[in-house]
């Protein structure tokens, strides 16, 4: 398959291809995102929850977003690979954005980052990465590490107040340079007239039908040691129960001394049994 890049996913919002995005986390889970065909693979920084066991993705560090960017990379060819930036790192500076996304980039290398939030803060930083050669792709809606302030996991851009505000964000972000935007738990209604208004394309997940894209996480659509998946999801795979049932087998098998048989066993080769015990 041929590299995608920034331009791919113009050229694929432009013809009405949608994008196709999936989180993943270590190298086999992007080998296998690949394998399947994923467009771009987001190093989330839901890592947290799915794979550390956070409650949420605010104790993510970057150290954690770099160590597993790395195992990411090792394992994807021509999908894009995206690397969040974790919590508060978006608001520390133009210097610090840059450092920081920076490292995602040089040390963990990740081809773009993704931020949260649009105030004037992160945009700046926004502006600093692209200016410095660092693509970003935004994330508003739902926006997980303002968790606490938000009051929980729910739906944004309900009312005309909040549904206007995202717009004005979306325009925001695209000027602010971003390749693209992620809408996380938005009405589609919202989604659409934001997905018609912008040049860049739109990334939704449980936004709806009509972005240019859509984003799962990796241990949801797979119910893979994640039961409690939110509605929004659909689940392409019960990875979880198929591993269970592997792993039960495997320990009543050495239980009952069923495993190992002698096909998974080495053996002497036979002259060498009649010189040590003939
Ligand atoms: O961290 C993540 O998995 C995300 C997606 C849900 C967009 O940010
Ligand atoms: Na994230």
């Amino acid at each position: 398959a041929k590299k995608v890049t920034l331009r791919t996913l113009h050229q694929m919002k432009n013809q009405g291809t949608k994008i196709a995005m999936v989180t993943a986390y270590d190298y086999p889970s992007a080998k296998m995102a690949e394998a399947g065909g994923a467009d771009l693979l987001l190093v989330g920084d839901s890592l947290g929850m799915v794979v550390l066991g956070y409650e949420s993705t605010v104790p993510v560090t970057l150290e954690d977003m770099l160590h597993h960017t790395k195992a990411v990379v090792r394992g994807a060819h021509h999908s894009l690979v995206v690397s969040d930036l974790p919590f508060l790192t978006a608001h520390l500076g133009r210097e610090d954005v840059l450092k920081a996304a920076g490292r995602l980039m040089q040390e963990g290398g990740a081809q773009a980052v993704k931020v949260e939030g649009c105030n004037n803060a992160v945009l700046d930083g926004i502006r600093a990465c692209v200016d410095a050669g660092i693509p970003v792709m935004g994330h508003i809606g739902l926006t997980p590490q303002s968790v606490h302030q938000l009051g929980g996991y729910r739906i944004q851009g309900r009312d005309l107040e909040s549904a206007k505000q995202l717009m004005d964000d979306a325009k925001r972000l695209e000027e602010a340079g971003v390749f693209s935007i992620v809408l996380e738990c938005v009405p589609e209604e919202v989604t659409a007239r934001i997905t018609e208004a912008l040049n860049v394309p739109t990334i939704g997940i449980g936004a709806g039908r009509f972005c240019d894209g859509q984003v799962l996480v990796y241990h949801d659509l797979l119910q893979y040691g994640s039961e409690m998946s939110p509605s929004f999801v659909k689940t392409y795979a019960k990875t979880g129960e198929e591993v269970i049932r592997g792993i039960a087998t495997y320990v009543r098998e050495v239980r009952e001394g069923a495993f190992p048989d002698k096909k998974h066993t080495f053996q002497l080769h036979p002259s060498v049994m009649d010189t040590l015990y003939g």
